[in-house]
């Protein structure tokens, strides 16, 4: 299975910070924010991984990242996406790497205390379609929100004023190839991007949707409340790493 990491957009919800930077490299605790999708990429045996980027600060990620071998990666591979069209149309980017393969597609802003070693084998142990990971926020409205009837996703609306469920769809998202066609399909949302909502949806209406809970904490880290947040969990944790290792 391919990786794809998604580190585009002008994280205009940070301004100023990301007047300067692209949101993606900005810190969390002692490392800059991409380190943390591409570490759990790695740790669940993905070696061929894709970044996405986009508008003026793409260079700087190449000069960071360089070609993977910090992360024990033979190799790295870039490309930019011109303008803002939202998650789904960089994910259409991808086309050409994912070259058939199912990938693993993982906001570069999405940081999780453990692993995703187990759906990332239950999807290549899926014959087809789609797998989401979900996990129970206080705040729903400011995500993809799932409908859950007896253990099963039947919809999923993005940022709803009244979500139906208290999950939130996290930003790591496993598709097989057929993925670009139906991204080909979509139509602006209101706000003017290809929503990745709507690409879930696609795979619901199908039935080939499946999804498993995330364990562990998971954060974005697109707004100043949870990238401040982000740098708690993570500083938290490796506290509790340390203290473990001295005893
Ligand atoms: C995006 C997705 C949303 C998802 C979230 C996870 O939101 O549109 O469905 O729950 O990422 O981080 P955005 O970061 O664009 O507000």
């Amino acid at each position: 299975m391919k990786g794809v990491i998604l580190a585009g957009g002008l994280g205009t919800r940070l301004h100023p910070l990301t007047k300067i930077t692209n949101k993606h490299l900005l810190p969390i605790y002692d490392r800059p924010m991409i380190h943390y999708p591409l570490m759990t990429l790695v740790d669940a045996g993905v070696r061929d991984i894709l970044i996405v980027t986009g508008g003026n600060h793409a260079g700087e990620f190449l000069r960071l990242l360089g070609n993977g071998r910090e992360f024990g990666l033979d190799d790295i591979a870039y490309t930019y996406q011109e303008g803002e069209g939202g998650i789904a149309d960089a994910l259409s980017l991808a086309s050409h790497f994912a070259d058939g393969e199912k990938i693993v597609v993982i906001l570069g802003d999405n940081i999780i205390e453990g692993d995703i070693r187990k759906p990332v084998d239950a999807f290549r142990a899926q014959p087809k379609g789609a797998r989401l990971l979900l996990k129970k926020v206080p705040d729903p409205g400011r995500f993809g929100v799932p409908e859950l009837r007896d253990g099963r996703i039947v919809s999923i609306e993005e940022k709803p004023k009244s979500p139906k469920s208290d999950y939130a769809v996290i930003g790591i998202y496993m598709y097989d190839a057929r993925v670009f066609d139906i991204v080909s399909t979509l139509e602006p949302s209101a706000r003017g991007e290809l929503e990745i909502t709507d690409v879930n949806n696609a795979y619901l209406e199908r039935g080939e949707l499946e999804h498993d809970i995330l364990e562990g904490w998971w954060t974005d880290a697109g707004t100043f409340e949870s990238l401040f947040r982000a740098n708690q969990l993570v500083r938290e944790k490796m506290i509790e790493k340390l203290t473990a290792r001295i005893g």
